[in-house]
């Protein structure tokens, strides 16, 4: 079996999980180099990795070049993926940067695997919280179409990396410390002594808030939804709109799914679909209080769904909640799944 030299840019939160996926997944790797800003080793699950300071001639003899830096003008994936693609690597990247360019395929394998052979260089990963709604709605989607969808996500800290999993520790244990202050008074970021990654209060709180408001006040994450949703569907006909709610969970992010299905379908068989859908898991029980938790779904690899049920009002409109590990599915894992479609190419 031929094996490939890969290598992972980012170190952070999804970055991580990146090392541990390869080496679960024994991915046939013959040789791995890691990039990020600061050169150091880091442990991950028991190895340890030497991280290299990031340069365009550390990309000669990568055959797979996995993109978890950060996103923009000046970040990892546009100032460096070309450098890679120039010597010969596949690049596939977790950013939002060329996930809507034309001829970039934006792939969830078990959707679209197929779109992985048009590609000239980048694959893209979409973006967490799509991922894991298309997962959910797909078996229904191909079986029944779908006419609109309402959806509200909880998305948790670490969506936004490992600087904003550190503001929910370090916030959470300030706010105990001097709880009745604090509960006096929102100003209490002066107190803390590191650049905050989110822009409100993390710790006992949401908001409303993920990404810069865009246009209608819609925010760019809640746009993503929607046009990345339109895009791996090949169908911009669905009337879509979201709302995207950062909530005080370390990680793992939920969403409450409302859609209108094109044609009628019985509630059971629409169940009956989902728990059939490869990558997705049925947990709904009311009766013994099951329905996914985003602290049950924390380092899983499945996308899970309960609380399936019918509007009383709405000729086929269905509700689902939805949750999965975001820097799993909804990054990393997805991301080596591409991967591994790519080298049965
Ligand atoms: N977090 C999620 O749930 C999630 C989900 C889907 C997609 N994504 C996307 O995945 C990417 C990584 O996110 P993250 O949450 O892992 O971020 P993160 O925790 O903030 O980590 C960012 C990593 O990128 C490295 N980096 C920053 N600038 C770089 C550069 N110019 N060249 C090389 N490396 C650079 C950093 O290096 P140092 O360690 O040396 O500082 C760090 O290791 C982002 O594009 C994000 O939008 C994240």
């Amino acid at each position: 079996m031929r094996r490939y030299c890969v290598c992972v840019v980012g170190v952070g939160a999804v970055g991580i999980e990146m090392l541990k996926i390869l080496k679960e997944r024994n991915f046939p790797v013959s040789e791995l180099c890691v990039f990020a800003q600061r050169q150091r080793d880091i442990e991950v699950g028991g190895t340890t990795y030497n991280v290299k300071r990031i340069s365009p001639d550390g990309f000669e003899g990568v055959d797979i070049a996995l993109f978890a830096g950060t996103e923009g003008e000046k970040g990892a994936a546009v100032t460096y993926a070309h450098e890679a693609i120039k010597r010969g690597a596949v690049v596939i990247d977790n950013g939002s940067d060329f996930r809507l360019k034309k001829d970039v395929p934006l792939v969830v394998p078990e959707i679209n695997a197929k779109e992985i052979k048009r590609h000239k260089g980048i694959i893209a990963n979409p973006n967490c919280s799509t991922i894991q709604m298309v997962l959910a709605i797909w078996p229904v989607y191909k079986t029944v179409g779908i006419k609109r969808i309402i959806v509200c996500t909880y998305q948790a800290a670490s969506g936004v990396g490992r600087s904003a999993i550190e503001q929910l520790r370090k916030e959470t244990f300030d706010l105990l410390d001097s709880w009745p202050v604090i509960r006096l008074s929102r100003k209490t970021k002066e107190s803390i002594d590191y650049k905050p990654a989110l822009p409100q209060q993390i710790a006992f709180n949401i908001f409303p808030h993920i990404g810069g408001f865009e246009d209608l006040n819609y925010t760019s994450e809640e746009w993503k939804m929607v046009k990345e949703t339109h895009k791996i569907l090949g169908d911009d006909k669905i009337k879509i709109t979201a709302t995207c709610v950062r909530v005080a969970v370390r990680t793992g992010h939920s969403e409450a799914i409302y859609i209108e299905t094109k044609r009628q379908i019985p509630l059971e068989k629409l169940k009956n679909l989902l728990s059939k859908q490869k990558g997705l898991k049925v947990l709904d029980s009311p009766k013994d209080n099951l329905y996914p938790l985003p602290v049950d779904c924390e380092g899983r690899d499945e996308v899970f769904v309960g609380r399936v049920r019918k509007d009383p009002f709405v000729k086929n409109g269905f509700w689902l909640w939805c949750v999965a590990d975001n820097l799993r599915k909804g990054a990393a894992l997805n991301a080596v799944q591409i991967a591994e479609r790519l080298i049965r190419c």
